[in-house]
């Protein structure tokens, strides 16, 4: 794909973009560019671009604007100690786009051409990548329905957008463990829902929860599939990992609710490289319980791109707070962080063949 070039005449400079980056957060401050590919019926993907950052124009009847039908992805690319740039498994990044889309019913995009999008935004931009320990530049590729029309049928526009953002510790600091709230009043997905699709509308759902979180002193929120014994299915934004004594790792199945995280199935594969017994299984509510009341629960964690790798210190709910241990620097999830970075920093062999240079 050929993308055209219109960049940023008045780009920030560089004592702003070092302030920014001397304490990015997450999702706070926004790179100079954005790599757009525009998609009509019966045309296909046409008008790739790289042009500066700012407002889209949109028609007030586009159909995002009133039936949500929008996906996004993320990851990130990290600066490594010989210079170069690189992101991790864009390619199943690029995938699960797809899936998302036809689940939307949005078109897909060519891997090849997600790829591409990305590759050119970082480079634009690579002066944005941050160099610090745990950071790196956030990369939000997102898919929109631009056709001013409001009966409710898939949009025959469609525009497909790459921004990057700077980004440190998701929660915000270093790195700490999180109390979550177990929602007990709203589900995040049904069964034939749109649960394992990555679009906005399963994050504004899981909102009121999260606003409940919050008022209990809580970072995210823990849903449940109250249909299905009450079996955990994923945090607010980020999927969840047990680990029982025995060195075995537990993850809710994929069961057509839970988001396919690429970080998830990154953690399968090293704690499998790690030799710890890994379980991709139904895990209820009780069985959490009863794991906390025996003693055999070691440690919870949370998992995601934004998130890489958090340990849970608490579940807080109605019922009271359950207390994990294993929340300590010596515990599997630290073990599990410090490859997985690794990997993504260029400080340990990438064996699987996960990054990508784009620098
Ligand atoms: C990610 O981890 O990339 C997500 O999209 C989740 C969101 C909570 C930031």
């Amino acid at each position: 794909m050929e993308f055209a070039r219109h960049l940023s005449e008045h780009p920030a400079t560089a004592e702003r973009r070092a302030e920014i980056l001397k304490d990015p957060g997450f999702g706070n401050y926004f790179t100079d560019h954005t790599v757009v590919i525009d998609w009509t019926e019966g045309v296909g993907w046409h008008d790739a671009r790289v042009e500066p950052y700012g407002p889209i124009a949109l028609d007030p009847a586009a159909s995002v604007l009133h039936y949500g039908q929008e996906i996004f992805e993320g990851l990130k690319a990290f600066r490594h100690a010989d210079g170069s740039v690189q992101t991790f498994r864009a390619e199943k990044n690029a995938e699960r786009l797809n899936a998302s889309a036809r689940r939307l019913a949005l078109p897909e995009l060519p891997v090849e051409s997600f790829v591409e999008a990305v590759k050119l935004l970082v480079q634009v931009d690579e002066a944005w990548v941050p160099e610090g320990d745990g950071e790196a530049l956030y990369l939000r590729p997102f898919m929109i329905a631009t056709e001013a029309f409001l009966g409710v049928r898939p949009s025959r526009e469609v525009s497909f957008r790459v921004i990057a953002s700077p980004a440190g510790n998701y929660f915000g600091g270093e790195l700490h463990a999180v109390p979550i709230w177990l929602s007990e009043h709203f589900s995040r997905a049904g069964h034939g829902g749109t649960g394992e699709a990555k679009c906005g509308g399963n994050y504004a759902a899981s909102l009121a929860a999260q606003l409940e979180a919050q008022d209990h002193g809580c970072a995210q929120v823990l849903f449940l599939d109250p249909t299905d014994d009450f079996a955990v299915e994923e945090l607010g934004g980020m999927n969840v990992f047990f680990v029982l004594e025995g060195n075995r790792l537990v993850t809710p199945r994929l069961n057509g609710n839970i988001l396919h995280g690429v970080t998830r199935a990154s953690v399968l594969q090293i704690a499998a490289d790690l030799g710890l017994s890994v379980e991709e299984r139904k895990f209820t509510i009780d069985e959490w319980r009863e794991a906390v009341a025996e003693g055999t629960l070691r440690e919870v964690f949370a998992c995601g791109t934004a998130a890489v790798i958090t340990p849970v210190s608490e579940l807080r709910s109605e019922q009271g707070t359950m207390t994990f241990p294993g929340t300590g620097a010596d515990a599997v999830w630290a073990r599990i962080r410090e490859q997985l970075l690794g990997v993504q920093t260029g400080a340990v062999a990438d064996t699987h063949g996960w990054l990508t240079k784009l620098v």
